[in-house]
């Protein structure tokens, strides 16, 4: 599956899962991404992104968890893989690096989270 890359890179509408929390926390996986991408030497913004990515896959694994949700273990492995990958990095980050994380996100929210659309 491959959509479309946001240019500028900046979480919208077509990204709803219509979850207020998981919608907001999505706004600023893009924003993170954002600042990477402008400041790739800036070891803060990758600190912010690893941090608010732990965050954000917390929060939708326990609503995931509440709601007995079936594909709740491979959507977790989905998140630990890429988790594990972002805090391997160091700054500056290549191009590569930020175009994969780019992609990740993109594909991740509209070709694994909604699948959770309407069953949380
Ligand atoms: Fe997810
Ligand atoms: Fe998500």
């Amino acid at each position: 599956m491959s959509f479309p890359i946001p240019e500028p890179f900046v979480w919208d509408d077509s990204f709803k899962v219509f979850y207020e929390n998981l919608d907001e926390e999505h706004k600023g996986l893009f924003k993170a991404i954002f600042e990477c991408a402008k400041t790739p030497d800036n070891a803060g913004a990758l600190a912010h992104l690893i941090k608010v990515v732990g965050e954000h896959f917390a929060d939708e694994e326990s609503m995931m968890t509440k709601a007995n949700f079936a594909d709740l273990a491979t959507h977790k492995q989905v998140h630990e893989e890429f988790l594990g990958k972002i805090k391997g990095l160091s700054t500056p980050l290549s191009d590569d690096t930020v175009k994969f994380a780019k992609e990740w996100l993109v594909t991740h929210i509209k070709g694994t989270d909604f699948k959770y659309k309407e069953k949380l």
